[in-house]
C-alpha cells in the first residue's frame, strides 16, 4: 500500500481571547485523526496557527495600551502552551500576521484581481467621530427599531430577533467611544463570489462535503450569493490592500490563507514541497476542520478563492457541532465557561480527549459535555475498565514470573478476536466516528474483564499446579491490553506512552499487533490513571464564574 500525502488544519483561534473547552473539541477531534493517519503509515501534516487580524484585536491593543504586535505574540505563546497541555500535536503552528500570509495573500488578490473577480463600490456605514473609524455592527449599540429594546447590537436585536442595519438602530452609540455615529461613506472592495456559481454548485455535488452543509449550501444558492466586501478602511490591524492606501484586507479574506502561510513555514523548515500540495491538479488530500458557524467561509468564499487564483480545492470539508456543558451554551454566570487553563489545573488532560471521542462522530450536532456524565465515562471506562486489565494482571507477571510473559498459545481465538476488531475500529476513526470506535474499544475492554474474572488468577496462584495457568491468563490479558492501548493511542498519547515504558516496547503499532508479546520481559507496573473526584469538577465550576 502506497502512503498517502495528506494536509490536515483546524481553524485558526483568535488572538483575543484564550483557548476554552469549546475551542478544545475541534483541535481535539483534529489531533486525534490526524495522529490515527500517521500510525497508518500515512504522510500527514496538521498546520493551525493565530488569526490575528481585524479590529476587534486592534481595539483590544488600544484597551490594553499595547501594540496589537505584542498582544498577538503572548496570545499565541498563551495558546502554544495550552494546545501542548493538550497533546494537540502541530507540525507547525504559525500566525496569519506573518511575511509568508503577507506574500500569499498579496498574491492570491493580485490574481483574483487580474482575473476580474474583484469589483468596487460605495458603501455608506456608520462612522465614529471622535475615534475617527467605521463601526463594526458589534461596536454600536442602541435601541432596537422594531421592539424598542435598549442596548441592542448594530446588526440584530437579542430581544425580538429582529434583523437590521445599525443606521436603523435608534439612539445608537458607539461603543468604543460613546459618540452618536455619523453615516459616512467609502469605497469598498468585493470579491465577486456570483462569478463562481456554477462551479461552487459541481464542487457541493462532488462528494466534499457532508450532508447538513451541502442542504445548507442549497439554501444559500436558492437565496442567491452576493459580492463579499473584502476591505476594510484604516484604522485597521491586518494587511493593506495591494496599491491602496487606508485600506486593508477584511481579516477573513487573508485568515484561511493562514493555512496555507502556515504550511509555506513548514515547508521551507523541513524541505517539502509547497506545490505538491496546492497545484490545481494535485493528488495530496487537504482537509479543513471547522466549527459549524464557519462553514460560510470554508465552503464558499474559500473554494472560490482558490478557484480563482488557480490552486486546488479542498478534498474536504470537516464541520463539528458546538459545545455544551451541562445541555446548555457555556456560560460564566454558571461557571461553565471553562478555559483550557482552568482545567488544566484540576484534571488529566486525556479525560477530555477520551469524553470527546467518546461523543465525536461524523455529524454537525452540538456535542453536550455532561459533567456527571464525563466523570462516570472516566471512572467507569477508562480506569474501571481499561487500566484494570493491566493494573489485576501485572503483578502476577512481576512478582511471580521473573517479569516475563508466558508463551501461551491456549487463547489465540481470543487474542484474534480483539486483533480483527482493528479494521473496524481503524474505519470509524477514518470516518471520524469516534463514538463508534469507543464502543468497539470499550466492549473488548469489557470482555477482556470477563475472561480475568472467569479465571480468578488470584485463586488460581494459591494453588501449586495452577502456576502455569495463572501465568497464561495473566499474559494474554497483558496482551489483550496492548491491543486496546494500541488502538485507544491516538485519543491517549500520554498514557499509550507510559503504557510502552510499563510493556517495555518500542511503540505501540497497528501493524505490530499480528504477533502477541511472548517471553517477553515487561516493567514493573506504575498507576497509569486516577478517578475523578467530584470536588475536582466542583473546583473548575468555582474557579470559572
Ligand atoms: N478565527 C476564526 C477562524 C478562522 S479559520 C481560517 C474563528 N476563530 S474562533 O476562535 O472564534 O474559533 C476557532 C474554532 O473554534 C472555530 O472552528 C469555532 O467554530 C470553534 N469554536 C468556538 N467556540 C466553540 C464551541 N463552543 N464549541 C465548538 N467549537 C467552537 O472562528
Ligand atoms: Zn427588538
Amino acid at each position: 500500500m502506497t502512503s498517502r500525502k495528506i494536509l490536515v488544519t483546524s481553524a485558526l483561534p483568535y488572538a483575543n481571547g484564550e483557548i476554552h473547552l469549546g475551542h478544545l473539541l475541534g483541535y481535539i477531534q483534529t489531533d486525534i485523526w490526524v495522529r490515527f493517519q500517521k500510525m497508518m503509515g500515512n504522510e500527514c501534516h496538521y498546520v493551525c496557527g493565530d488569526d490575528a487580524h481585524g479590529t476587534a484585536i486592534m481595539l483590544k491593543a488600544d484597551e490594553l495600551d499595547i501594540t496589537p504586535e505584542v498582544l498577538i505574540k503572548n496570545m499565541s505563546n498563551k495558546h502554544q502552551i495550552d494546545f501542548q497541555s493538550f497533546s494537540i500535536d502541530f507540525s507547525q503552528y504559525h500566525s496569519t500576521h506573518s511575511q509568508e500570509n503577507k506574500d500569499i495573500s498579496t498574491n492570491i488578490y493580485n490574481k483574483l484581481n487580474v482575473a476580474g473577480f474583484i469589483k468596487t463600490r460605495m458603501v455608506s456605514q456608520a462612522f465614529d467621530p471622535l475615534k475617527q473609524m467605521f463601526l463594526p455592527d458589534r461596536f454600536i449599540k442602541g435601541d432596537c427599531p422594531k421592539c424598542g429594546s435598549n442596548e441592542q447590537y448594530g446588526d440584530n436585536c437579542e430581544v425580538c430577533g429582529a434583523t437590521y442595519s445599525s443606521i436603523e438602530l435608534k439612539n445608537a452609540k458607539s461603543v468604543i467611544s460613546g459618540a452618536t455615529p455619523i453615516t459616512k461613506d467609502s469605497e469598498h472592495y468585493f470579491f465577486d463570489l456570483p462569478q463562481f456559481e456554477v462551479q461552487l454548485k459541481e464542487w457541493t455535488k462532488a462528494g466534499h462535503l457532508q450532508d447538513a452543509i451541502i442542504n445548507k449550501l442549497s439554501e444559500w444558492f436558492e437565496e442567491g450569493l452576493q459580492q463579499w466586501d473584502i476591505s476594510r478602511d484604516a484604522p485597521y490591524f491586518g494587511f493593506q490592500i495591494p496599491a491602496v492606501e487606508g485600506k486593508y484586507f477584511y481579516v477573513w479574506l487573508d485568515a484561511p490563507i493562514g493555512y496555507m502561510a502556515s504550511f509555506k513555514k513548514l515547508c521551507d523548515e523541513q524541505n517539502i514541497d509547497f506545490n505538491e500540495y496546492f497545484n490545481k491538479d494535485s493528488n495530496t488530500e487537504l482537509y479543513h476542520f471547522i466549527g459549524k458557524d464557519i462553514i460560510y467561509f470554508h465552503a464558499l468564499f474559500w473554494p472560490a478563492m482558490l478557484i480563482g487564483s488557480n490552486y486546488r480545492t479542498p478534498s474536504a470539508i470537516f464541520a463539528h457541532g458546538f459545545l455544551t456543558i451541562n445541555g446548555k451554551k457555556m456560560s460564566k454566570s454558571r461557571g461553565t465557561f471553562i478555559q483550557a487553563r482552568t482545567y488544566l489545573n484540576y484534571l488529566n488532560p486525556e479525560y477530555l480527549r477520551y469524553y470527546y471521542a467518546y461523543k465525536l462522530s461524523s455529524k454537525i450536532d452540538d456535542i453536550d459535555l455532561n459533567l456527571i456524565d464525563f466523570k462516570q465515562r472516566i471512572n467507569s471506562d477508562l480506569v474501571g475498565k481499561v487500566v484494570n486489565i493491566a493494573s489485576r494482571s501485572a503483578g502476577f507477571i512481576v512478582n511471580k514470573f521473573n517479569k516475563t510473559l508466558s508463551s501461551y498459545t491456549t487463547e489465540s481465538k481470543f487474542y484474534q478476536e480483539f486483533f480483527d476488531c482493528g479494521d473496524i475500529i481503524a474505519k470509524h476513526y477514518e470516518a471520524r466516528n469516534y463514538n463508534q470506535a469507543m464502543r468497539v474499544i470499550i466492549k473488548l475492554a469489557n470482555k477482556a474483564n470477563q475472561y480475568i474474572d472467569k479465571h480468578k488468577p488470584w485463586q488460581l496462584i494459591k494453588k501449586q499446579n495452577k502456576q502455569t495457568q495463572v501465568h497464561d491468563v495473566t499474559s494474554l490479558a497483558i496482551n489483550l491490553f496492548r491491543v486496546l492501548m494500541t488502538y485507544l493511542k491516538p485519543v491517549l498519547p500520554i498514557m499509550a506512552k507510559q503504557v510502552e515504558e510499563f510493556l517495555n516496547i518500542d511503540e505501540l503499532h497497528w501493524k505490530d499487533l499480528k504477533h502477541p508479546l511472548i517471553k517477553h520481559q515487561i516493567n514493573t507496573f506504575k498507576p497509569l490513571m486516577l478517578r475523578i473526584e467530584d470536588d475536582q469538577i466542583d473546583r473548575i465550576i468555582e474557579a470559572s464564574k
